[in-house]
């Protein structure tokens, strides 16, 4: 088969790597890739929110199977197009990635099926709004309150308000498309929830449901969970919270009713469906879902996977996964995010890195690229996460010291990770 991933982060070099080891994939090209891809796949040049161009480049190489990595492409339609032209792809409809491309969307999905989620109420008036959050009998009492643009921000549509005064203030700064333009001109404002957070994943083919393994990931910049929200520091996998009795309730309370409504709603959901979830005293709940891989999360997840990626992929894309099932190492898989100095606000770009390949070298470890090019001989930084430094081993301590053995032989001084990935799996729980 002739195959295209589309996007240029560590998540799609990690597809690039499984896709190109699989016996099915005689071509694999990668629109637009990254210095790291190019090594797995053939990089061509095509934005990956360009849709017109990248449905263009899949008739021109006659490609046979799409697999796209971010969500926008997704929201506006990338798999529809596709669908159109008659090319196979892996990835949802515009109508069923509302689930991440619509915050309000996926909330009044969840209240309306009785999938268990934080309290909400949606608003695109600054004054019902502001109502909403200083109503007397409030379920905050002194709890932060979350606000949340309704559309695409780049993982920064998220405030979680201190008090009702910094709520209103931030609410009143998305209606006002100050932060996150369009994306802000309809807000959810919610609950609270403590608890655990943890990623998990499953592949969808409309109807029939495959869960993959969970993981967890780091959203804070800096150690001890310290600074502001990334798009994720590094994750690890298994997810030791995530337990079979979890997960069963996870499945059955969540994934598998909002799989049935999305069918219902005329949208049926193709592709893999990450829930980040909250582990509450009371149970699994919904933060939300994304229509496409975590990223950092696939990193661990592509390394725990034994079976062949590609059939697994196919049979979501043609409604056939009802007896389909993988394989996955039982090792630990980890993954360390070196970011430019700077991010998240304003990273670095244009610095040079070396050692690559000695880190590649230690046991057990790929180096992901996240954000790279080339130049020549030099591989330059070019992006805010820039490399993933991912290692298995049969222990969280083990996966843990060979990921930080290779990360210390990257020579970057423009670079930074955190030390602490995987600190809650060593931590005993009690
Ligand atoms: P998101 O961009 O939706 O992934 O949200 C970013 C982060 O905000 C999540 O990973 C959570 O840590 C936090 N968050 C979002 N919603 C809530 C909530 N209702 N209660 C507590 N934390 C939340
Ligand atoms: N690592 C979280 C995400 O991909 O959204």
């Amino acid at each position: 088969m002739r195959i295209m991933v589309v996007g240029n982060g560590g998540r799609e070099h990690a597809l690039c790597w499984a896709i190109a080891a699989s016996p099915l994939c005689d071509r694999l090209i990668c629109a637009p890739g990254n210095a790291g891809i190019a090594e797995v796949a053939e990089c061509i040049a095509v934005g990956q929110e360009d849709v017109d161009a990248l449905v263009d480049l899949a008739r021109r190489e006659a490609i046979d199977f799409v697999v796209v990595g971010p969500e926008a492409p997704l929201v506006a339609g990338l798999a529809d197009r596709l669908v159109e032209a008659g090319i196979k792809v892996f990835g949802p409809s515009a109508a069923a990635a509302r689930l991440e491309g619509s915050k309000g969307f996926t909330k009044d999905l969840c209240r309306k099926y009785g999938i268990p989620t934080a309290t909400y109420e949606r608003f695109t008036e600054v004054d019902a709004a502001e109502a909403y959050i200083r109503r007397q009998d409030n379920l905050w009492k002194g709890a932060p309150i979350v606000v949340k643009a309704d559309g695409l921000a780049a993982g920064k549509g998220v405030i979680i308000a201190k008090d009702e005064a910094e709520a209103v203030a931030a609410m009143k700064d998305m209606l006002a498309g100050n932060r996150f333009g369009t994306a802000g001109s309809s807000v959810v404002i919610e609950e609270f929830m403590e608890g655990e957070e943890a990623s998990f994943f499953a592949l969808i083919d409309g109807e029939h449901v495959l869960p993959l393994v969970a993981a967890q990931d780091h959203k804070r910049v800096g150690d001890g969970d310290v600074g502001p929200n990334t798009g994720g520091m590094g994750a690890y996998s298994p997810a030791p919270c995530v337990t079979p009795e979890v997960a069963r309730r996870v499945m059955d309370e969540i994934i598998l009713p909002t799989v049935r409504a999305m069918k219902a709603e005329g949208a049926p959901f193709r592709g893999v469906l990450f829930a980040g979830l909250m582990l509450t005293k009371s149970g699994p709940k919904l933060i939300e879902y994304n229509c496409r891989f975590g990223d950092p999360e696939c990193q661990v997840l592509m390394m725990r996977l034994k079976s062949d990626i590609v059939p697994a992929l196919l049979a979501a894309a043609d409604g056939e996964l009802a007896h389909f099932d993988l394989r996955w190492h039982d090792e630990t898989a980890l993954s360390v995010v070196m970011a430019a100095k700077g991010y998240p606000d304003n990273p670095q770009r244009g610095s040079e890195i070396h050692g690559l390949e000695a880190a590649g070298k230690v046991e057990g470890v790929a180096v992901f690229h996240a954000g790279t090019k080339r130049d020549g001989d030099r591989i330059l930084a070019n992006g805010g996460r820039v490399l993933n430094v991912t290692a298995m081993a049969p222990t969280v301590e083990e996966a843990r010291r060979r990921a930080y053995a290779a990360v210390d032989r990257i020579d970057w001084p423009e670079g930074f990770c955190r030390r602490d990935i995987a600190w809650r799996a060593l931590t005993p729980r009690g």
